[in-house]
């Protein structure tokens, strides 16, 4: 019996949906990381994902689902700071629904770009979290257009819950998969696969400084205040300091309490480390992902011989690249 909303027949449900619409990605392995890690290391390549990162496969069943449950859906509306809603418009467009997408002020100009690539509509707004809700629930108001949220809703869940099923089913004795987190989607959505499928695997959330999961997870509390915040951080992707309403219980339930922190430095060296090594043109939530893996392991599981590691997205201005320019404060 499933305790939580989101169970694995979702996730399966979720895979048999999307799957003409998205990538299966390749699992991408590097014997020189192999040899700094001092383990082995399966890298999900989702960078190379449709829209260029993992986002697409919650965003099409959120997507998908509301279009067949409702033909004359008036289209879908999101908040995201930006591969979400790259995801959502290409999901939308998919299916031939309308989509408009409200975007904090600042986003990464490739963002942008790809977003109106889809045909959606952009609507700015504050880069606050508070505005960014408000702006959404407006023109949802306003049009009647369904909200589809970047991490706390339950078929967003289910489907980033597919890429451990395809990693699993590549490398099934995996011991630990490390997943770059911000609103918490992704790691619900990994945390129930990987419990049904293989239960021995901990699943380890990586999370830039100043968002002190791990606390809050010892606590099985939202220690987060409210209104939440943004984090200051080079990873533009994981700025929500809170994670979900919805996802923070199953990740309580299902993803390990131990948490990995790392600073924009190391994201950055994370970063360099897959453009150096590997030849991935990943973003800085990536390089958490690949730092962690490489560089903190031994702290945590230094038993666990293979690890996979989700390369999150490859969404990168190449005009900004952070060891160029200057980090961006917000
Ligand atoms: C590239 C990338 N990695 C990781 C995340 C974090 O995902 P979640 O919000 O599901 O925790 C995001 C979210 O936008 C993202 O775009």
């Amino acid at each position: 019996m499933s305790s939580t909303p989101v169970d694995i027949k979702d996730v399966r449900a979720a895979s048999k949906r999307i799957h003409s619409w998205v990538h299966r990605t390749p699992v991408l392995t590097c014997q020189s990381l192999n040899n700094l890690a001092g383990r082995q290391l399966y890298f999900k390549a989702e960078n190379l994902q449709k829209t260029g990162s993992f986002k697409v496969r919650g965003a099409c069943n959120a997507v998908f689902l509301e279009k067949e449950s409702n033909p004359d859906s008036s289209g879908v509306v999101t908040d995201s700071s930006g591969n979400h809603a790259q995801a959502v418009a290409y999901a939308a467009k998919c299916v031939g629904l309308d989509c408009t997408v409200v975007l904090p002020r600042g986003a990464p100009k490739v963002k942008c770009d790809a977003i109106r690539g889809y045909d959606a509509e952009i609507v700015f707004c504050e880069p606050t979290p508070i505005s960014r809700k408000e702006t959404c629930i407006r023109v949802s108001e306003e049009t009647g257009k369904t909200i589809i949220q970047s991490s706390d809703n339950y078929s967003v869940i289910a489907g980033q819950g597919t890429i451990a099923l395809e990693l699993l089913e590549e490398v099934p004795d995996l011991d630990a998969i490390i997943v770059p987190t911000s609103g918490g989607g992704m790691l619900a959505g990994i945390g129930v696969t990987v419990h049904s499928i293989h239960p021995k695997c901990q699943v380890y959330a990586v999370e830039p400084v100043g968002k002190d999961l791990q606390r809050c997870l010892e606590a099985k509390q939202r220690l987060w205040p409210n209104p939440p915040l943004y984090l200051n951080t080079v990873a533009d992707a994981l700025r929500l300091q809170a994670i979900g309403y919805l996802s923070f219980p199953i990740i309580c339930e299902y993803a390990s309490h131990r948490v990995f922190t790392v600073t924009d430095d190391q994201m950055i060296e994370g970063m360099k480390l897959s453009f150096e090594r590997m030849k991935q043109v990943v973003e800085a939530a990536s390089g958490a992902g690949v730092y962690a893996a490489v560089n903190l392991m031994n702290q945590v599981q230094p038993t666990a011989h293979k690890v996979g590691v989700v390369l999150c997205g490859g969404n990168v201005d190449l005009d900004n690249l952070p060891w160029l320019t200057p980090t961006i404060t917000y």
